[in-house]
């Protein structure tokens, strides 16, 4: 038993937890998804799950793409990503959803698959139908050689290394970063992405391991924010475009680890209903960073305030605007919008994480919940 308490201190690599160790791991497993993948200098993305099937990627009429969890969150994200860059459109299904309702595809269609362990039970019925119908499935996996990985036509694997925390951390960062990865390629492929463009979205990307490391010395500060609303009934969390799935996902991580209540919207539903559940007893975790809808956001935070709402913003580092008039700031670097969600996420990862643990909660091993699951 002894030995047995030893050895996972060991795992642990002095973190308390699995989870904020792999929390802390993000900007080395970022670096792992794009090493041998992404070469700056040469302006170069090898990715021979993509290179091999360049043409079907190129003709697809639509993608598909099925997860659950987190990863069905990464989905939303690079969904926005895709649109984006490639001008491929993109949809994006809760597998569980899409194996039961006689989905559309047809052979001109690309069904990406988005799974950490490779293993859920709903996703790998959703690509076992969407291959009986002729798609060309993709795995977006991070446990080498796990079923889906095996059961695609093709993939990427995400690299992040093994993910023991029930509640995903770096296996959502870095899936989002081999969605990207691929929607550059294909847009620069396809014209879409000039090469400027192109160019300095990959400067950008090798920028954003440094900038997760900015963004988790905020470390001290969440915890001690995390201290006033540990006992808070409810939470809200709201974003807009890139960061909208964001919000979703901080929702999601306090919600598995900690047992609050809480609730991801895009900022601007608000007004059509969880606006009514603002008073002085509700955080609200505001996505504002700058780039893309900041004026926009700003008006949401005042509605929030004018409720008295408790604001919990994230915002660029040197924001001015939305320091006045939130409770709480929690600054991450600047980035391109498309890539901020690889920083937003991090602060609120932190701040499920210390609210759990001040309530006591089992952290790596939340209630209820299964790291993976293979059965329906
Ligand atoms: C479970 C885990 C989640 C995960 C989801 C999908 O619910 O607790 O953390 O996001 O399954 O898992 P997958 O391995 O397919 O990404």
């Amino acid at each position: 038993q002894e030995l047995q308490l030893n050895l996972e201190q060991i795992e642990k690599g002095g973190y308390e937890h699995f989870m904020l160790k792999e929390i802390h791991e993000q900007p080395n497993a970022v670096i792992d998804t794009y090493r041998g993948r992404m070469l700056v200098n040469e302006g170069i993305i090898r990715m021979a799950g993509v290179d091999d099937h360049i043409e079907k990627f190129l003709n697809a009429n639509r993608i598909i793409i099925v997860a659950c969890g987190t990863s069905w969150h990464a989905g939303l994200v690079a969904e926005y990503i895709f649109e984006d860059l490639a001008r491929i459109p993109v949809e994006v299904e809760y597998a569980s959803e899409f194996r039961y309702r006689n989905p559309i595809i047809t052979d001109k269609d690309i069904v990406i698959a988005i799974s950490q362990s490779g293993e859920t039970a709903d996703t790998r019925a959703a690509i076992q139908l969407a291959k009986e119908k002729g798609a060309f499935v993709f795995g977006v996996c991070n446990v080498v050689g796990s079923t889906i990985s095996r059961e695609s036509d093709a993939g990427a694997y995400t690299h992040a290394g093994p993910e023991i925390g029930v509640a995903s951390t770096k296996a959502f960062t870095t899936q989002i970063t081999v969605l990207t990865l691929m929607a550059l390629k294909l847009g620069k492929a396809n014209g879409n992405v000039s090469a400027s463009d192109y160019h300095m979205h990959l400067q950008e990307l090798a920028l954003i391991p440094e900038k997760i490391k900015a963004s988790l010395t905020s470390d001290a500060h969440i915890q001690a924010i995390s201290d006033i609303y540990k006992d808070s009934a409810n939470f809200l969390y709201l974003g807009r475009g890139f960061n909208f799935p964001v919000a979703l996902e901080g929702a999601l991580k306090l919600k598995e680890i900690s047992y609050i209540h809480a609730e991801g919207y895009p900022a601007a539903e608000m007004k059509h209903g969880p606006i009514a559940l603002i008073d002085e007893q509700m955080p609200v975790v505001v996505i504002a960073t700058k780039r893309g809808h900041y004026e926009k956001v700003v008006s949401n935070i005042q509605e929030i305030k004018s409720r008295s709402g408790k604001i919990i913003a994230i915002v660029n580092e040197g924001d001015v605007h939305v320091k006045e008039l939130a409770d709480h700031v929690i600054e991450v670097p600047d980035t391109l919008e498309l890539l901020s969600p690889l920083l937003t996420t991090i602060p609120l990862q932190l701040l499920s994480y210390h609210i759990a643990v001040m309530r006591d909660c089992n952290v790596d091993q939340p209630r209820n919940l299964a790291k993976s699951v293979t059965v329906e």
